[in-house]
Order: C-alpha cells, then sequence, then structure tokens
C-alpha cells in the first residue's frame, strides 16, 4: 500500500491529468448535462502538485465554470487578499472543490454530488499530500472531519473555524483546519477580520 502511495505522488502531474481526463468524461454526473449545456468547464484544481496547504472549497461558479479555475471570482478575490494577509501566493498552494462542476444557479451541493465528486478530492489528496488541509465553507468541513475519522469533533462552522485537528492520512499525519467560506466576506465586510485572524493559523502551522 505505501509503495503504491510512493508511486502515486511521484507522477503527481501524470495522476492529477487522469483524474481530469475523468472528471471532463463523468457523463453520469447529473451536472455533466448542465456543463455541455451551457458550454462550460469542470473546475478540477489549480496550484502547486507539492503544495504543502489544500484548500478545499464547495464547488464551482460561474466564473469558475466559464474559465475550468477554482476561485477565480469575488470570492476567489477575497481569497487572494487573505493569502497575501500570510504571505502566500496562491501558486504555493493547491485549491480545489469537492464538487468540480457547477451545481445549477448557485445551490448548495446535494449529498449525491457529494457521494460522486468526493472520490476524485480524496485522490488529489493522495497524490499531492498535503499537510494542512484548510476547507473553506460548511460542506468541505463535513466531508474532511468525517474521512479522517473526525466526526465527533464536528459542530457547526462557527465553533469551528479557526480550529486545528490533527489526523493521520495514509502518506501521514495531516492538520486540518476549518476556515469559514471566503464568500462570507463579500455579504459581511466585517468577517474579513474573522478569516484574517483564522487564516493567521496557517501561517503558526
Ligand atoms: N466557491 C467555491 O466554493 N469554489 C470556487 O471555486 C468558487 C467559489
Amino acid at each position: 500500500m505505501i509503495k503504491a502511495m510512493e508511486d502515486k505522488s511521484d507522477n503527481r502531474t501524470e495522476e492529477l491529468s487522469k483524474i481530469k481526463d475523468e472528471v471532463v468524461n463523468l457523463k453520469e454526473s447529473p451536472l455533466y448535462k448542465e456543463r455541455i449545456k451551457n458550454k462550460v468547464f469542470p473546475v478540477i484544481g489549480e496550484g502547486s502538485h507539492h503544495a504543502k496547504i489544500m484548500f478545499i472549497g464547495e464547488a464551482p461558479g460561474k466564473n469558475e465554470a466559464e474559465t475550468g479555475r477554482p476561485f477565480c471570482g469575488a470570492a476567489g478575490k477575497v481569497l487572494d487578499k487573505l493569502l497575501a494577509s500570510i504571505s502566500l501566493d496562491r501558486k504555493e498552494v493547491y485549491v480545489t472543490n469537492i464538487v468540480k462542476d457547477r451545481p445549477t444557479s448557485n445551490r448548495d451541493p446535494l449529498p449525491e454530488e457529494i457521494k460522486l465528486y468526493a472520490p476524485f478530492l480524496d485522490r488529489q489528496i493522495d497524490i499531492i499530500q498535503p499537510k494542512v488541509i484548510a476547507t473553506l465553507g460548511r460542506f468541505s468541513m463535513d466531508y474532511i472531519m468525517k474521512k479522517f475519522g473526525l466526526e465527533s469533533e464536528l459542530q457547526s462552522i462557527s465553533k469551528m473555524h479557526g480550529r486545528m485537528f490533527d489526523a493521520k492520512a495514509e502518506y501521514g499525519t495531516v492538520k486540518i483546519v476549518p476556515l469559514y467560506h471566503p464568500a462570507v466576506a463579500l455579504y459581511n465586510g466585517s468577517e474579513m477580520e474573522t478569516l484574517k485572524k483564522d487564516f493567521a493559523i496557517l501561517k503558526e502551522i
């Protein structure tokens, strides 16, 4: 098993590219039809294939589906500011979502959509092997906490944000840091300070 994991991480670009091909051809997804109809793209993920920190959002929005890039709209600008506040550049981290296609009209992802796309996220984690996983919003927080056996620690995001949890991945230890989704700062400007404070924990790690 360990050997298989090593092999995977040694061919990161190739393995990630396989994921891309599979998602592009994910015809069994109900979101696939929408993607074709609207002439938009799936959003796989972007950043360093050797990133120490992986950020996981929910699902692509309109701008993301039009470009195929994660967090490139208004919430992405907030994310860039937050990264800059801890002197990190997008190129140094890896940014992705649980659901790789845009749910119609920006609705919340459905449980069955999370179930269908999560195995791709699981593989991205195993390939990139981040030391820190920062979840953006409650959907990725719920998924990641459960995935790493931390379900009993789960509370509402208002109680979880900015805290750090130790977990064990097959490739080694990983710290999980639940964060508010950057879009909260678009609806409520004062939340930017909360987000900045929470991001500071990533710098400490
Ligand atoms: N919101 C998300 O959760 N992900 C994106 O990529 C963009 C907005």
